[in-house]
């Protein structure tokens, strides 16, 4: 591939990922949840951009959308297909490129096997799937999981801040929830699952090389935490006999971050992102605090580790101070590595087109191969992002490096085809 060719590629997944980027539910930035209006304007772009691609577009029961390419070759594998995804929803007031550049990289790469006239001895589908970011439901990964047969059902109940269910905002979106177990793919049918996403974090920047592979996708785990102390008046009531929620949640949020920077050469991290205080006025003590808590680590047992010393610092706070705490377990995930069948084609790929040999990079960032490992082998590709930002609206890919993941996944599809490929 010349220079030439890897720029075209990048330059249309710019314009690809700028129209995308119109599709938000916030005027003047860019926020996309699941299930939401945004999400539709963005689920039926992908859907005309897959269908022009010549591949076959179905949307399912849990708002994925779909496009297959059946295989180009009889043979053995005909029957089944090489699943390459990623996610279409944002985080509030996001970057263009997380997500958005996979599927879009996905789409380009079935474009680029077609128009170079290559068959292979199995189906594509690409994924666009509308849940990984997990921002506007308290759990995540929705959409990957009923396709990899591993959707708790219980999910269908959960609320978002206005109350509604995720069964209310299937079923308003089109999509018919009692068909979510239907979806689920057999193993025995699927060559694999293929991501392509930005790095998110500085080290290829750093390092100035444009492409790497992922050895594994860290340990995560979501968790709710709520504190009832006792409202009361901001005036009256005397300092040392109150009960005050936000005070203790303070101290707790202090405490967590005292202990990820304890575990930091571990790789342990954790964020408190958001907080509610009831009943929120200037001259009320807050009688109760809710807050979310975010814990990832590079193996399960510092994770689980570090969740068990919080729950018990949070349980000397709470006595300490009189209030009442109690934490709740949203959603955990175990390490997901990467198989070596996929990561060695990857890198084969990349170094083909880089000219040199990728790093192994480890994902602090969740990803919907943590799903997609329940029904295959998974392997993705990351791509430099500028300064390692993401979850930011200053979030940056050049144009030149999406060319370059593109054409790499083009040559680790054809890899995986091996013999059989025909060009
Ligand atoms: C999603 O990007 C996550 O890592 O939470
Ligand atoms: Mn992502
Ligand atoms: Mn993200």
């Amino acid at each position: 591939m010349n220079a030439e060719e890897a720029s075209g590629l990048g330059d249309r997944a710019e314009a690809m990922i700028d129209a995308l980027a119109a599709a938000s539910d916030d005027p003047g930035r860019l926020t996309r949840l699941y299930l939401t209006p945004a999400h539709r304007r963005a689920a039926d772009m992908v859907a005309g951009w897959m269908a022009e691609a010549g591949l076959a577009v179905r949307m399912d029961a849990a708002a994925t959308v779909h496009g297959f390419l059946p295989a180009g070759i009889e043979g053995p594998r005909a029957g089944k297909r090489l699943l390459i995804g990623s996610h279409i929803d944002t985080v509030v007031d996001a970057g263009r490129y997380d997500g958005n550049f996979g599927v879009v990289a996905g789409i380009l790469a079935v474009e680029a096997l077609r128009s170079r006239g290559i068959a292979l001895p199995f189906g594509i589908e690409v994924l666009a799937f509308g849940d990984e970011e997990g921002v506007r439901f308290p759990k995540t990964l929705i959409s990957s999981s009923t396709i990899a047969g591993a959707l708790d059902e219980t999910v269908l109940d959960m609320m978002d801040a206005d109350e509604t269910t995720v069964r209310q905002a299937l079923v308003a979106f089109g999509c018919d929830p009692a068909a979510l177990p239907r979806e689920a793919y057999r193993r025995a049918d699927v060559v694999g699952y293929l991501e392509v996403h930005i790095e998110q974090g500085p080290v290829l920047d750093r390092t100035n090389e444009p492409l790497a592979v992922v050895s594994a996708i860290a340990s995560q785990g979501r968790y709710h935490v709520r504190i009832r102390g006792d409202a009361g008046h901001a005036g009256t009531v005397p300092m040392a006999v109150r009960h005050d929620a936000l005070a203790a949640a303070a101290e707790v949020i202090a405490m967590i971050e005292e202990i990820a920077l304890k575990g930091a050469r571990a790789s342990l991290v954790a964020t408190v992102g958001a907080i509610t205080v009831r009943p929120g006025a200037v001259n009320v003590i807050p009688g109760a605090a809710e807050m979310s808590l975010d814990v990832r680590a590079a193996d399960d047992a510092g994770r689980d580790a570090a969740v068990a010393e919080i729950r018990n610092r949070v349980r000397q706070i709470g006595a300490r101070r009189g209030v009442v705490v109690g934490i709740e377990t949203v959603h955990e995930k175990p390490v997901a590595v990467a198989a070596q069948r996929l990561t060695r084609a990857l890198a084969t790929a990349i170094r083909t087109v880089t000219g040199a040999e990728p790093r192994a990079l480890m994902s602090g960032a969740g990803h919907d191969g943590q799903a997609m490992i329940h029904l295959t082998d998974i392997g993705m590709m990351f791509v430099r992002c500028r300064a390692g930002i993401s979850h930011n609206p200053v979030e940056s890919v050049s144009v030149e490096d999406m060319g370059l993941a593109v054409e790499a996944l083009v040559r680790t599809i054809v890899a995986l085809a091996g013999e059989g490929a025909v060009s």
